[in-house]
């Protein structure tokens, strides 16, 4: 390739649930790698509110957290301008290709998603079809954008495997139509856990509020959460077997300050773990703290929201409506 060509910059897509909080597991995992990712990828977001209804919302409080979502990834650092950023329900084409792909996806492989298996086991008294079919959905919204990279936590791997499974088994049938797309896992904060059950992960559904930390909630109440986190009984900040609560710990320190494990380690080598949980709640504080200030000037600004995400959804459409014709007339149907 000759020096002046340019060489096109490869594809990232990925979105989030606009639950009532977006918890420090998000932020690690998923939102602090986009705002990297910006500067080298053509990268498009979305807040991924078609998904959130596989549980109950309450309307007036789901209105709003769709737009405080919106407005905290802003104050994260997505910039709308280069990274067109939208609301999944906006942009019709997702639901549409996710009925297609519901049909070239098998029963089976639903149902062996144990995300699936996890949320019907905590909602007992709704296991709803979208439940089940929504590997679909994300598949869908991967697949349109012909995406190379999806940067998602540990959680979202098995449904990433999935949306490979679908391309591939559509692109046996038809020919070439969607890329294969390969998931983005960071280095750190991939999984973050529950600072009161540190074999799970920090999930924002947890009943136990102790157990996650929102990236809205106030300094005193960060310090008391992490003052609280479960521990073990060796007292040495150090990663190890057996002591999940500090390997959580020293990962979540890490992922704020760029500091290495090691670097860790040495820091606090004689120093208790009250020291320690008491510098990571510090640094956590401090990493929020911008955030949270952006977030207050971006969502009293509305009408800059609305400019936003309604320009990012007429640039999605008009790239996924490409993706969808070209399935559409593989799979035979009647041009309009
Ligand atoms: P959601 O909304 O549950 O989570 C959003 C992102 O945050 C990551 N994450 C975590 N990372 C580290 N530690 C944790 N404790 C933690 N909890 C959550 C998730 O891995 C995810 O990257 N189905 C998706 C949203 C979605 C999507 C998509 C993602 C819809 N369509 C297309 C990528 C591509 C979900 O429910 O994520």
């Amino acid at each position: 390739m000759s020096e002046t060509v340019t060489e096109k910059k490869k594809v990232i897509f990925s979105a989030i649930q606009p639950s009532g909080t977006i918890t420090l597991g998000n932020y690690l995992g998923a939102l602090q790698n986009w705002v990297r990712l910006q500067e080298d990828y053509n990268c498009i977001f979305a807040v991924a509110d078609l998904h959130a209804i596989t549980v109950r919302q309450d309307p007036k409080a789901f209105r709003q957290n769709i737009l405080n979502a919106y407005a905290l990834f802003l104050a994260c650092g997505i910039d709308p301008e280069k990274s067109p950023f939208f609301i999944q329900s906006h942009v019709h084409t997702h639901a549409e290709l996710a009925w297609v792909l519901n049909c070239y996806t098998q029963f089976g492989e639903l149902s062996r998603m144990t995300q699936f298996k996890d949320k019907s086991q905590k909602h007992p008294d709704n296991i709803n079809a979208g439940l089940f079919t929504y590997p679909s959905l994300m598949a869908a919204d991967i697949l349109l954008y012909q995406a190379d990279l999806v940067p998602v936590g540990i959680d979202q791997k098995q449904h990433l495997e999935l949306t490979r499974n679908i391309a591939e088994r559509f692109n046996g049938i038809y020919g070439n139509t969607f890329k294969v797309p390969e998931a983005y896992i960071g280095q750190v904060g991939a999984k973050v856990m529950s600072l009161q059950d540190p074999t799970r992960k920090m999930s924002k559904s947890d009943e136990n509020v102790n157990a996650w930390v929102g990236i809205l909630d106030k300094p005193d109440v960060i310090m008391k959460k992490f003052k609280r986190a479960v521990t073990d009984s060796e007292a040495r900040v150090c990663v190890g077997e057996g002591k999940d609560g500090i390997n959580n710990l020293i990962g979540i320190m890490s992922a704020v300050t760029g500091k290495t494990n090691d670097e860790i380690t040495a820091e606090f080598e004689g120093k208790g773990y009250g020291d320690f949980k008491t510098a990571v709640g510090e640094a956590v504080v401090e990493t929020l703290r911008p955030i949270q200030e952006r977030f207050d000037d971006f969502i009293a600004n509305k009408d800059y929201l609305a400019e936003q995400y309604r320009r990012s959804a007429e640039f999605a459409l008009r790239l996924s409506q490409r993706t969808l014709d070209k399935v559409m007339k593989k799979i035979g149907y009647l041009a309009k």
